[in-house]
């Protein structure tokens, strides 16, 4: 079972926006995989690595939006988007530097959380605004 199950729940309603977010999902799901099945720190620090920068480039997608469409709460997004890249990146720069000391069963529950909690509650937010103005 993945770590991380793509359920409705997860959906906010703009296809775009649901692909990313999927995408970002695999990621970390193929981190888990990676660490249970013992793969090589090589191979764990790439996926790291582009989780993060896949991370960056997502924000900056919907932030584009919020700029597009004159979404009110932006600056508090953004806000949460610029923690939430500081985290990811400290975390992968800790395990470039110390790769046995990094990974762990806690460290993904972390990113499962960071990511779904993020969509769940921020995003959704921004969803409904701009489903509102007819973005699909
Ligand atoms: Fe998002
Ligand atoms: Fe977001």
């Amino acid at each position: 079972m993945p770590l991380i199950e793509w359920t409705a729940e997860l959906s906010v309603g703009i296809e775009s926006i649901d692909e990313q977010h999927k995408k970002l999902v695999n990621m970390i799901n193929a981190l888990n995989d990676a660490m249970l099945t013992n793969s090589s720190n090589e191979l764990l620090g790439k996926i790291f690595t582009g989780l993060a920068a896949y991370t960056q480039k997502h924000f900056a997608y919907e932030e584009n939006m919020f700029a597009e469409y004159g979404y009110t709460d932006s600056e508090e997004h953004k806000r949460q988007h610029n923690e939430l890249i500081a985290q990811v990146v400290e975390l992968k720069e800790k395990f470039i530097e110390n790769p046995q000391g990094t990974m762990s069963a806690d460290l993904m529950l972390f990113l499962k959380r960071w990511l779904t909690n993020h969509i769940m509650r921020t995003d959704k937010e921004y969803a409904e605004f701009l489903l509102s103005k007819g973005v699909k």
